[in-house]
């Protein structure tokens, strides 16, 4: 088990190409599970390959455990990879397959033994060992690569997009799988995804990365309920959150945000901060699940609206979608009971908790930070 710090690491392809991993600073501790969550492009294979030793650090400080390890060859490092495509060994068994990397690395026969039919045991493959990769579903290969890795007993498991070759039911079985060896192993593992279901629902920690740079670092439902900017606020989240421009302005009863579509009472910043933003245009965000279509909803808390033009009602069984057009091109969803009574065209009023509100720079897209948005753990 071990300790990754990433440092100032930095990705560039080639004297002139481009940086696509740019300065970016990761501490990993010592039996976490960190997820690395961005849209495709954004550098996460490259950081990853970084780490497991397949691809050059143009600059910045690898260690793992207490050793710097930019100079260290792969495989020394300590760690294994689970790749997307787990090219398994066709003509060989299963537990061929689980014993060729521990054979090639000339451990003792009876260790062999050992560490294949523990990690048999603990991925349900124990009946599967004989059998080759052929007679195998997509899920039970998946879990022979999975194996292959857990029986070198490394210090760091990396996963590039493991599941993404498996369909829905698979992927929700091997993700637990997943999860309930890392408890088991209490081992530290990094796992890359564009996938924020498994980010939410595996990681300790994300690490949401954006066009080669951190975006931001914490524990999943931090970073959901306080997004550091505008594109994390809308890559984690489904559907994203609805952002609108406003202006702030001041009133006898206090702050709000105002445009031709909304209004809403800012009641999460000091009037020190909203001061400084007065009459100037930010952006605007509330979350999908905040809209309601009654305000009594609400009860006593204060209570924001949004004005828009039913584009589309989609309903979806447990739910329905409400898409609105709040201002020209500038689509808002809202996640609705599964009865909703209005009909495309029509003009409806959505109302929200004040407190759901979120601002953020106009320009720069950074959260404004007010005081901490309710806590849903509690
Ligand atoms: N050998 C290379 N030379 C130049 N650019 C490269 C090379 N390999 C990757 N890139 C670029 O680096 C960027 C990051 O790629 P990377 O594979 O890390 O993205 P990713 O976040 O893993 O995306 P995906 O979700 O699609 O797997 C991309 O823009 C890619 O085109
Ligand atoms: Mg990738």
């Amino acid at each position: 088990m071990a300790v990754v710090t990433l440092d100032q690491i930095t990705k560039q392809y080639g004297p002139t190409g481009p940086v696509v991993v740019d300065h970016v600073d990761i501490h990993i501790a010592d039996g976490e599970f960190m997820v690395l969550l961005g849209p495709s492009g954004c550098g996460k294979s490259t950081t990853l390959r970084m780490i497991a030793g397949l691809e050059e650090i143009s600059s910045g400080k690898l260690s793992i455990g207490n050793r710097v390890v930019n100079q260290v060859p792969a495989k020394d490092r300590d760690i294994a990879m689970v790749f997307q495509s787990y090219a398994l060994y066709p003509h060989m068994s299963v537990a061929e397959n689980l014993a060729f990397g521990l054979r090639r690395r000339k451990f003792a026969a009876a260790e062999v033994d050992r560490r294949v039919s523990e990690a048999a045991s603990i991925l349900g493959l124990t009946p599967l060992l004989e059998r080759k990769p052929s007679a195998l579903s997509g899920g039970q290969r998946q879990r022979v690569a999975l194996g292959r890795a857990m029986v070198r007993e490394p210090m760091v498991f990396l996963f590039d997009e493991p599941l993404s070759n498996l369909d829905a039911a698979l992927r929700v079985n091997t993700r637990t799988e997943i999860i309930k060896q890392h408890k088991r192993l209490g081992s530290t593992m990094i796992y890359v995804t564009h996938d924020q279901v498994e980010a939410m629902t595996m990681g300790t920690r994300i690490c949401v990365m954006n066009a080669g740079k951190v975006a931001q670092i914490g524990a999943p439902l931090d970073v959901y309920w306080e997004p550091a900017d505008t594109f994390v606020a809308r890559f984690l989240g489904s559907p994203p959150m609805n952002l609108a421009s406003a202006m702030v302005a001041s009133s006898a009863t206090g702050h709000g945000a105002r445009s031709a579509s909304l209004e809403s009472p800012l009641t999460r910043w000091s009037p020190a901060v909203l001061g400084s933003l007065i009459d100037k245009k930010i952006t605007f965000g509330v979350r999908a699940e905040d809209l309601f279509m009654n305000k009594a909803a609400l009860g006593s808390e204060p209570a924001g609206l949004v004005r828009g033009r039913v584009i589309a009602v989609e309903p979806l069984g447990a739910e329905t979608l409400l898409l609105i057009e709040v201002e020209p091109g500038v689509e808002w969803t809202a996640r609705l009971p599964r009865h909703v009574p209005v009909s495309t065209d029509e003009i409806v009023e959505l109302y929200y908790p004040a407190s759901a509100a979120f601002i953020f720079d106009a320009t720069t897209g950074r959260a404004v930070i007010g005081e901490a948005r309710r806590d849903p753990r509690q």
